[in-house]
């Protein structure tokens, strides 16, 4: 990793100092496959505000000299949307045990150096540190491997996230709504969940 970046954890107020600037980051990399997510800066900066608000969440941000170039969030799953906690439920798991990793984004030009690893040790000695919870989750998009907007040149997360110690749950499908690039209106997309168990 560059000596010039800075990674910083914050789990108080202080995150509210970095949200403009990462909501205009994740309008830039949520705008790729596989999100293709339309994003509104105003709907961004009240979205990230509710880390703030949340008990034991985290953000973790990666700074090249004092510009933020990256970051990651982590929250308790319990404040999640109900139906995706009834997904748990209807699973026979408790959604009280669970941590659930938000998203991680990072400008293209600083993937691959070990920034997505530190974001991920960050959030899970965090959690570890917490001593609640028994396991951490998150959803990705599921996408069909023949998306005719998949780029050529785009490469899966799953190996990052298995090298992680996380593992694939098929039976745990929700949904989440948003608008896609090329919709007029927020539709259902499918989720499927990822967890490792602490
Ligand atoms: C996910 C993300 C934050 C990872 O950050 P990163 O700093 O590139 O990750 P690292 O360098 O720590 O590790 C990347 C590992 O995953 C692999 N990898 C898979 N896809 C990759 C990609 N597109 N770019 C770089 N590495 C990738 C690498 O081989 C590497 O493993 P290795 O060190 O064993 O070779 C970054 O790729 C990103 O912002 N992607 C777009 C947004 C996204 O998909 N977020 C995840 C869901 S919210």
């Amino acid at each position: 990793m560059q000596s010039n970046i800075r990674i910083v954890s914050f789990t108080d107020e202080k995150m509210q100092t970095l949200i403009p600037q990462i909501a205009q980051l994740r309008i830039e990399v949520f705008k790729e496959y596989p999100f293709l997510y339309i994003g509104d800066y105003e709907y961004e900066k009240k979205y990230l505000q509710k880390f703030a608000t949340m008990k034991d969440a985290i953000v973790v941000a990666a700074f090249d000299n004092n510009a933020p170039i990256g970051m990651s969030t982590g929250y308790p799953f319990n404040y999640e949307a109900d139906g995706l906690k009834q997904v748990f439920l209807a699973n026979n798991r408790n959604p009280s045990d669970y941590f659930c990793f938000g998203e991680s984004v990072l400008r293209k030009t600083y993937r691959g150096q070990g920034i997505g690893k530190v974001f991920c040790n960050e959030r899970e000695a965090h959690v570890r540190k917490l001593g609640k919870y028994r396991y951490i989750c998150f959803y990705t998009s599921m996408r069909p491997l023949d998306d005719p907007r998949r780029p050529a040149d785009y490469r899966p997360l799953a190996p990052f996230w298995q090298s992680r110690g996380f593992k694939e749950h098929p039976e745990l499908i929700g949904t989440v709504s948003y608008q896609e690039i090329g919709e007029d209106s927020e539709s259902p997309k499918k989720m499927i969940f990822w967890i490792k168990e602490l």
